[in-house]
């Protein structure tokens, strides 16, 4: 296995919060082991660009806190074609960048997965994605400063819906899986969360409704996941109103607020560990797997395994979320 000196850094797809702090540690933890640090700009489209620049201890300094990413990030088609593969292998070369550390989600994993496995490159993945989609580990980077914007928001909702009787229904990102509808509509005490992969019966959807109606409640929020196949939030708007016209409803799309802001502490902490992890990786002669964090121990996953279909929510927190809303 050929001596690793310099390890490179990108983060590609959707940003989230806490992607920062994962770069602070990556950077800070190489440079302190003894690898010089390459950035990647723009995720892989810089890298297939050569838009590749070295980084020092301050390159990161005062970052840990900030939302986004410094390095920014792309959506790259051309990632997925041998062609745009083998260029951004020569970039690599060119710039003497012997490991990768890839920050993102599912995609990101994905590309990194075919092109370490195309090269014979070593890669090291970090989970970030607000989605918490990404099986062998309990939680991504991003997802609980996402779930906090959520609750709070639906707080906010919540203050103006009861001033009101009003019904709301909240459309929140996700992706395909449903953990931000499920655990927002259980922080925030919801009525009901509709979430992909889960069919929802519509007649007793209704029936639940007109039951929280006649035990006074003097609001209700349903969260509602924005991949959901049958339309999101003004489906389930429509099909209440459509049922019953005195209601008065309101929808409320949280949108891309759900992706900014200052990363929580829980974020800080597991990118600052995941980021230390993945140099440890490296040294110890791991290849192609992501960091995970199960059970709060450190966890490394083969990038065969980190397939996102295969995170299930647990359908328990649905019935919870029935039994006390
Ligand atoms: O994967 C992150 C995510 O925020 C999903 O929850 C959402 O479905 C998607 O990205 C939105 O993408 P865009 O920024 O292209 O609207």
């Amino acid at each position: 296995m050929a001596e690793i000196k310099c390890i490179g850094i990108i983060t590609a797809g959707y940003d989230a919060p806490g992607m920062n702090t994962a770069i602070r540690a990556v950077t800070r933890s190489a440079i302190s082991n003894g690898y010089k640090v390459k950035a990647v700009y723009r995720g892989y489209k810089g890298l297939i660009d050569g838009d590749i620049h070295e980084f020092k201890t301050q390159n990161v300094s005062n970052i840990i806190q900030q939302g986004g990413t410094i390095l920014k990030s792309s959506q790259s088609e051309d990632f997925f074609t041998p062609e745009g593969r083998k260029r951004a292998f020569e970039n690599l070369q060119n710039e003497e960048i012997d490991a990768l550390v890839v920050i993102g989600g599912d995609g990101t994993i994905q590309g990194a997965r075919i092109f370490a496995q195309e090269f014979d490159f070593p890669c090291i993945a970090i989970p970030a994605t607000i989605d918490n989609n990404l099986f062998g580990t309990d939680t991504t980077i991003g997802y609980d400063t996402a779930l906090n914007t959520v609750m709070q928001c639906v707080d906010k909702i919540r203050d103006t819906a009861t001033s009101h009787s009003r019904m709301f229904f909240v459309e929140v990102m996700g992706d395909d899986a449903g953990f931000l509808a499920l655990n927002g509509a259980l922080s925030a005490g919801c009525e009901e969360a509709i979430i992909p992969g889960i069919n929802l019966n519509e007649e007793e959807f209704l029936q639940s409704i007109k039951q929280g109606i006649k035990k006074k409640k003097s609001s209700s929020i349903v969260l509602v996941a924005a991949n959901d196949t049958h339309g999101g939030a003004m489906h389930y708007a429509e099909l209440v109103k459509n049922d019953d016209p005195s209601l008065d409803v309101r929808i409320s799309i949280l949108g891309h607020l759900q992706r900014g802001g200052h990363p929580s502490a829980h974020d800080r902490i597991i990118a600052s560990r995941m980021g230390s992890a993945s140099i440890h990786a490296l040294k110890k002669g791991l290849r192609n797997v992501m960091v995970g964090i199960a059970n709060d121990e450190i966890v490394y996953v083969p990038f065969s395994k980190v397939i996102r279909e295969n995170r299930q929510i647990n359908r328990n927190l649905l019935e919870i979320l029935h039994n006390i809303s």
